[in-house]
């Protein structure tokens, strides 16, 4: 049997993302009377709004209407979990860029200068924009989430070495190459259909419903595909959505919202920056003793998803490590500025960045090679594998996936060179770090867990397939029409894969976590057993043999040695009136978890990875080249081995830009000076490693009962780049001839260059943290 499952196919959209034909919401067609929208941002960090003047804006030729918070039918509130978000500034500008008002008009010019005539009269507030600030003032978004075990205090004082200290860790843009677009369109009876590039189309429709007034069942969200979502379109694509909505019911004609470069980059939520502060006691070995650790992300000024992303960075504070007594805790800053949101890997990378650091820490105080340290640690397979929310891990395998990767990338014999290059290299030198991946499967916010999809299959075998995954360019659709294909037994090319549509699956979650296959993989799995056992009936009487005998394969029903096209016995379900549509569902099951205790199963399993990255830094200018990187990630058995290849390599040089290139920046006033790619530096292809080699995990099935027993793959490679970062750390105490760094994210040319300086200077950070060490 030709089977499509675990196969390398391409991306069903390849040649049109290729040919560039692929169509992107504002691609489409524009319906006719369509008005644009453009919003007016305010000019102020935190002030009151004493006064909106809209007439200006209003007297523009070809203006048709002008919006504030006042003129929402509905309840404005669009807060996606605690509330407190209104669609456009309620009273209180609580950010520089905060939307103010919405204007709409003929064209998108018109709409843009008329939005910049809007005046508005403030009363300044004091602001708070950083994390210590926040810290200092106990401005919080909402309560901490505290991990613990043991004694971490007592164990801290008793170890034979200590180490404290603090880090911060930068912020990130999406930088989608869609930015966030609305198009609402006002239908019979007050209905409206919005197409928005979401990755929750059921949380857009929930909101839009909200603002109007109305009820669910009156709004429809599509969603064919994003030009990304990054997470940056989980919560943050309804605010346009629901305004374009707005203006839609209150004139009664098509409105279109889509972002400029420079208004997205300002007006929505990045990755949250962190500040970490930890004190661990180590033995001579590097063995961990005691860990305390607190964690405070940025969340700006509104929570949006802020308590799942700091708790998700609690999770993975413990990286791949087991910590005997430990307390973690996780701070939710509030401070005047952009509401940080979701952003591959949840906070996670944040949690486990961090303790990575501190390894590294350990290891340059012991004058030790890292990895030593690394290995010393590492989760056991029978003993020390329990997390600090005591989840059992059963399913480790990075020890032996770490051989693995040591042997294919030469560590050793590597490491050597590079310590001898670097010590007949007066001004340019090399650093090598290699550093693991444990990632947790599942939305924490277990209800998540869930999906739905739909599948038809026509009279002539032909077939639709739709469910509540959305297609950001990470190959979701690909993935479940692979799996309908197989359960079916049918070709890929009779698959129709639909836009994601909220009047087809209702009730869905955010395409997000990794858990888009997953979910809507075994919910489209389900729907389509349901057709195929019923169509096994009506072949078994076509074919004479009992339904339990019937085998689906090569587009043929066959049994008994004889068989029928799938067509024929599709045709014979219909004559014989057998229903050929079927929805499925799913919900993960085993996982539970109390936040209140701080203990549980959040994770049904955890997918795995390494990664090995060199690194030439040039110690005149502090630039550098990463100029090999081996990398070895876990996909189970892989749906798709070359769209997970992709989403691997992808996911690394997205984590290694945020940690060395990618660098946010505001102002003494609040206001975000980097928002364009003139000042903002993404990778491109040149910042790729000179030497690239990237390998998936072969023969290792996922021992959890997920659909074809792959792993999620979205989210967890792109803390592979943290070994890009701490290559630099080790080139860099090279290059300062010092045992004791230290190096921040994102580790830009700029940093680097300084951080040398630093640690020549003072061989010093360290006498600190030394002295804090018995
Ligand atoms: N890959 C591409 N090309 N574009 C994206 O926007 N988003 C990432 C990841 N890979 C993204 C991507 C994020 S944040 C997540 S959570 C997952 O894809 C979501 O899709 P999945 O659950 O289907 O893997
Ligand atoms: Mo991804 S950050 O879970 O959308």
């Amino acid at each position: 049997m030709t089977s499509v499952i675990h196969k390398p196919i391409k991306h069903d959209s390849a040649p049109k993302h290729v040919a560039g034909s692929a169509r992107y919401i504002d691609d489409l067609p524009e319906p006719e009377g369509l008005l644009h929208v453009a919003l007016h941002l305010s000019d102020r960090t935190h002030a009151k709004i004493l006064n909106i003047d809209l007439s200006a804006a209003l007297a523009i030729p070809g203006v048709m209407a002008a919006i504030t918070v006042a003129d929402v039918p509905g309840d404005p509130d669009i807060a996606p979990v605690v509330r407190g978000e209104p669609v456009l500034a309620n009273g209180v500008v609580e950010f520089h860029g905060h939307p103010v008002a919405a204007i709409a008009a003929h064209d998108l010019p018109t709409a843009r200068r008329a939005a910049r005539l809007v005046r508005v009269t403030y009363e300044d507030l004091s602001a708070i924009l950083s994390i210590e600030d926040a810290i200092e003032k106990q401005s919080f978004l909402l309560p901490p989430l505290g991990l613990k075990r043991g004694d971490a205090t007592a164990a801290i004082a008793g170890a034979p070495h200590r180490l404290k200290g603090d880090l911060n860790i930068g912020g990130q843009d999406h930088f989608y190459l869609e930015g966030q677009v609305s198009l609402a369109e006002p239908r019979e009876d007050g209905d409206v259909i919005v197409r928005c590039s979401t990755q929750h189309p059921s949380e857009v429709q929930k909101l839009v419903a909200r603002v109007l007034g109305t009820s669910l069942n009156s709004v429809t969200v599509e969603c064919r595909r994003m030009g990304g979502g990054f997470g940056g379109k989980e919560t943050q694509a309804a605010q346009f959505a629901c305004i374009a909505a707005v203006i839609a019911a209150r004139t009664g004609r098509p409105a279109k919202l889509r972002l400029d470069r420079d208004e997205d980059m300002i007006a929505t939520g990045k990755r949250h920056d962190f500040l970490s502060r930890y004190d661990v006691g180590f033995d001579e070995q590097g063995r961990i003793l005691g860990y305390e650790l607190t964690l405070a992300g940025r969340g700006g000024w509104a929570a949006d998803l802020t308590g799942a992303v700091v708790d998700r960075a609690v999770f993975h504070a413990d990286s791949s490590y087991w910590l005997p007594d430990v307390t973690i805790t996780g701070l939710c800053c509030k401070t005047n500025t952009v509401s940080n949101t979701a952003f591959r890997g949840f906070g996670g990378p944040q949690g486990m960045a961090t303790t990575e650091y501190v390894i590294d820490e350990i290891a340059r105080f012991l004058g030790r090679d890292p990895l030593d340290i690394r290995r010393a640690n590492l989760y056991g397979k029978s003993a020390n594998n329990v997390t600090p929310y005591f989840q059992t891990i059963t399913d480790n395998i990075l020890p032996e996936m770490l051989d693995e990767l040591l042997a294919s990338s030469d560590y050793r014999r590597r490491r050597q060179e590079i310590d001898a290059f670097n010590a007949q290299s007066p001004h340019l030198k090399k650093g090598l770090a290699l550093t693991p991946v444990k990632f947790g499967i599942s939305f924490t916010t277990t209800f998540l867990n869930q999906a739905g999809a739909l599948v038809l299959v026509y009279e002539d075998g032909s077939v639709q397939l739709n469910h509540g995954g959305t297609e950001m360019g990470q190959g979701v659709y690909i993935k479940v029409a692979q799996v309908v294909a197989e359960t079916l037994g049918i070709g890929l090319d009779k698959i129709r894969i639909t836009a994601t549509r909220t009047d087809k699956v209702p009730n869905t979650s955010a395409t997000a976590a990794s858990a888009g296959a997953d979910l809507n993989g075994k919910a489209a799995e389900a729907a389509a057993l349901q057709i195929r056992d019923r169509l096994a009936v009506v072949a078994g009487a076509m074919l004479n043999a009992d339904a339990g005998q019937v085998v689906f394969a090569d587009d043929h029903v066959r049994a008994g040695g004889k068989s029928v096209p799938f067509a024929d016995v599709a045709h014979k379900a219909w004559m014989e009136r057998v229903s050929l549509a079927a929805s499925g569902f799913y919900a993960t099951p085993d996982i539970n978890f109390d936040r209140a205790t701080g203990r549980g199963r959040p994770f049904y399993y955890f997918a795995y990875g390494l990664s090995a990255t060199e690194v030439l830094v040039d110690c005149f200018t502090g630039e550098y080249r990463f100029t090999r990187a081996d990398l070895l990630h876990d996909c189970g058995s892989s749906l798709n081995p070359a769209i997970d290849l992709g989403q691997v390599e992808g996911a690394y040089i997205q984590g290694l830009g945020w940690l060395t290139m990618e660098e946010l920046w505001w102002d003494d006033k609040g206001r975000l000076r980097t928002h364009a790619p003139s000042t903002y530096k993404i990778p491109t292809a040149r910042d790729l490693p000179e030497d690239f080699r990237v390998q998936l995990v072969s023969g290792r099935a996922n021992p959890a009962n997920t659909v074809f027993r792959s792993k999620a793959v979205g989210e967890p490679p792109l803390m592979l780049g943290i070994s890009a970062w701490l290559a630099l750390k080790d080139a860099v105490a090279a290059a300062a001839g010092t045992r004791m760094v230290r190096l921040d994210a994102p580790a830009t040319p700029e940093r680097v260059l300084l951080a040398i300086a630093a640690a020549k200077r003072q061989d010093a950070a360290m006498p600190t943290d030394m002295a804090a060490a018995k």
